[in-house]
């Protein structure tokens, strides 16, 4: 065996070279992984091997450049000259995929001459993610071999196809059994030997492009269609730009030189560079200072949920499809069918869009009991209050509890921000409470809010970080306040967005104004969708604010045709010049005159007191780091990836620009924008909030 350099080797398989890289954790390119390959594929093509396969140790196979290089200086070997040398190697060059080949992974496997792989492997160029584009070729190699429609869908999108269907798209060659993936690509590359199979560069395949030519029909109604999933993102349309060139170059060449020039035009972007900050910050928010990765955790291997309202019904279905049997309870028979009705519906309109089979409906339902009877959550691992948002009904649960469950079940509450240590009081076992916030609709938004209190264990922790993962959520713990993390900051801006209209803005301004900077909605949108009326009580109202007048004339949002906004009858909003109404009479008797109110106003008044909340939220350990408050915005609240988060923004800013903002809000309206101390000390040391540690 040769040892190529620390992460590569050289090994001869009888007349087959096998070159091993094992760069843990995930393969990823970096300088000396470059060096090994170009340095190993130059001694396999010189030695008397009679073809060269290349593997990978460990979890995967390449997942990608190695991100953390971006951005500095190019060292080592290039990734075009690796590709090169294996394209046009005169012995067969045979890819071995496990795990993940992804990003430039791909882009090197598609310069072999031919990719096996074993049926868990996953393939991809996921860049569009990281706001980029496949760098090394892959734009131009994707749709050769893949067809033009196939790879516009896996670039923009950033899927990992399963190896089935990389084999069916004709990218992997052949499949090999599970475990047997070296002994599969040796034989493959003896089969390629003994057969003389022609040494295939998908550089040099064009059948594919020319049944795309003079189609542009093909890229015009794929941009379409996706346009309200690509609105402000960059990487989607430069993506699809690059597949353009493919189609109309004369030659390969010329499709990679228009590849080379919008990568470089992203990787220097603004974008990238917050999408690059957004994956790291996610993968950092599950490390936890003080409770290391190998921390045992408690087996979850049933759950219990109290309440079958939409919270309930929601939380239930993450763990169904988990595999985890959950069993609801309710006060009364009818609550209960009517949340299990729900969530069948649920599971019925996603089989009707072909997302699971009726069987697969069945199995998870299965999987979902419900009852009427407390006692039976006895044996429970875990049990999920999710009742009324009310602090004497939560006490009365979780007294309960505390006398029917087993020692050792973890006793989580759903709720959205009330204090969990006084709810944990109320136990003999406060060690075992902990919050566990899921966000409407529970069984699809991503985020999960891991809400410690003064008492929660070490291991209640990360048992609750292991199982947010095996239930697809994003976890990122929080500390026990007002609204934790993410309504906590809202708060701010629904204060702002509320004042605005005082002011002379229209709701309408409000909402195209953060809709512009990437929201999905505004927040007069939101109330609209989500219903005027919750939290309203008829018989209190006393028109005293825009939406007590609003519900009173049942203006209680999208549901009556009418709230913030009229709709048409496919709920298309218009401005309503009955609301606007409302809001000049409320200006009128409140004494003051309407004014113009900039759009650059409407978006500082809404963002900036929310990077305020944010430095208080990390001063006071709320938070462990600033871009734990970025996960919890991006995956929550609908914040633009692209802008990386809020407190990533307000550095990007400086926070400098957001301290003299507020002073100057401070100055003209009032302490609701006093400047946070930490925002005061981190300017006064030149610091951002991505420097911020706490002592
Ligand atoms: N570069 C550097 N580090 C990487 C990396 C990469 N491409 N991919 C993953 N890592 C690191 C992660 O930061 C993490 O580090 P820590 O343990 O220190 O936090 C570690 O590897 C493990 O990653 P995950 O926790 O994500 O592990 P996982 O098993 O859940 O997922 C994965 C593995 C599917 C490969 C996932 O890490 C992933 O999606 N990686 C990114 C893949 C990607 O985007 N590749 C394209 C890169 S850009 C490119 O290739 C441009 C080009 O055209 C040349």
């Amino acid at each position: 065996m040769a040892e190529i350099n620390s992460v590569t080797t050289l090994t001869m398989d009888g007349d087959v070279a096998v070159i091993t890289l094992n760069s843990p954790p995930v393969n990823a390119l970096s300088a000396n992984v470059r060096d090994g390959l170009y340095e190993g594929f130059k001694q396999a093509i010189a030695s008397d091997a009679k073809a060269i396969v290349l593997i990978c140790e460990g979890r995967t196979f390449i997942a990608g450049a190695d991100i953390t290089e971006f951005g500095g200086a190019q060292r080592g070997a290039s990734l075009f000259d690796v590709q090169n040398m294996m394209e046009n190697s005169s012995k067969p060059v045979i890819a071995a995929i496990h795990g993940t080949a992804l990003g430039g992974g791909l882009e090197v496997a598609l310069c072999a001459h031919y990719r096996v792989a074993v049926p868990s492997a996953r393939l991809g160029l996921p860049e569009v993610n990281l706001g980029l584009l496949p760098g090394a070729g892959g734009t131009q190699r994707l749709p050769r071999i893949a067809g033009v429609e196939k790879a516009l869908e896996m670039m923009t999108s950033g899927r990992h196809a399963p190896a089935k269907e990389a084999l069916e798209m004709g990218l992997v060659d052949e499949i090999v059994p599970e475990g047997q993936l070296r002994e599969g690509a040796v034989a493959f590359a003896r089969k390629a030997v003994a057969e003389n199979k022609p040494l295939v560069k998908v550089r040099e395949n064009n059948t594919k492009l020319e049944a795309a030519r003079g189609h542009p029909e093909i890229f015009a109604n794929f941009r379409k269609a996706n346009a309200r999933r690509f609105r402000g993102f960059l990487a989607p349309e430069y993506n699809i730009r690059c597949v353009e060139a493919a189609v109309n170059s004369g030659a390969f060449e010329e499709g990679l030189a228009v590849e080379r020039k919008l990568f470089g035009e992203l990787i220097t972007g603004p974008q990238s560079a917050a999408q690059r900050y957004y994956f790291f910050a996610e993968r950092q928010a599950q490390k936890i200072p003080d409770v290391p990765d190998d921390t045992p955790a408690r087996p979850v291997k049933s759950v219990g949920i109290i309440g079958a309202g939409t919270m309930g019904g929601g939380i239930a279905m993450n763990f169904a499809n988990a595999g985890i049997p959950v069993t609801i309870v309710e006060v009364k028979q009818e609550a209960l069918d009517r949340g299990l009705k729900v969530i069948r519906g649920n599971y019925d309109r996603t089989a009707a869009r072909g997302g699971f089979t009726p069987q697969q409906v069945d199995e998870r339902m299965g999987l979902i009991n419900g009852s009427l009877d407390m006692n039976g959550l006895a044996d429970k691992d875990l049990i999920i209050e999710a009742v009324f948002e009310r602090m004497d009904i939560k006490k009365d649960v979780f007294t309960k509890l505390d006398a029917i469950c087993k020692p050792g079940a973890i006793l989580a509450t759903n709720t959205s921000g009330l204090n969990i240590d006084e709810i944990a009081s109320v136990t003999k076992r406060p060690q075992d409470v902990i919050g566990l916030h899921f966000f409407s609709p529970a069984n699809v938004m991503k985020l999960l809010e891991i809400v410690r209190a003064d008492h929660t264990a070490k291991d209640v922790i990360a048992t609750s970080m292991k199982l947010a993962k095996q239930i697809g959520k994003i976890a990122v713990l929080v500390g026990v306040c007002p609204g934790f993390v993410g309504n906590r900051m809202l708060a701010q801006r629904q204060r702002e967005a509320q004042k605005l209209v005082l002011e002379g803005a229209m709701p309408w301004d409000v909402d195209r104004v953060l809709y512009d900077f990437g929201f999905p909605m505004g927040p007069f949108a939101m109330s609209d969708l989500a219903g005027l009326d919750i939290g309203w009580v008829k018989e209190k109202s006393k028109g005293e604010t825009i939406r007590d007048v609003l519900c009173e004339m049942d203006r209680r949002g999208q549901k009556t045709g009418a709230g913030y906004y009229d709709y048409d009858e496919n709920r298309n909003a218009k401005p309503s010049p009955v609301t606007e109404k409302i809001i000049n009479d409320f200006i009128v008797k409140s004494g003051r005159n309407p004014r113009k109110v900039s759009d650059d106003e409407i978006l500082e008044r809404c963002i900036y007191p929310m990077i305020n909340e944010g430095a208080k939220i990390l001063d006071e350990g709320k938070a462990i780091r600033s871009s734990d408050i970025d996960v919890v915005w991006v995956n929550g609240y609908g914040w633009p990836v692209y802008r990386g988060g809020p407190m990533f923004y307000g550095d990007q800013l400086g926070p400098d620009k957001v301290l003299a903002k507020m002073q100057d809000f401070q100055a003209k309206m009032g302490d609701d924008f006093k400047p946070a101390p930490l925002l005061e000390k981190l300017v006064a040391d030149g610091k951002k909030f991505a420097d911020f540690k706490r002592q």
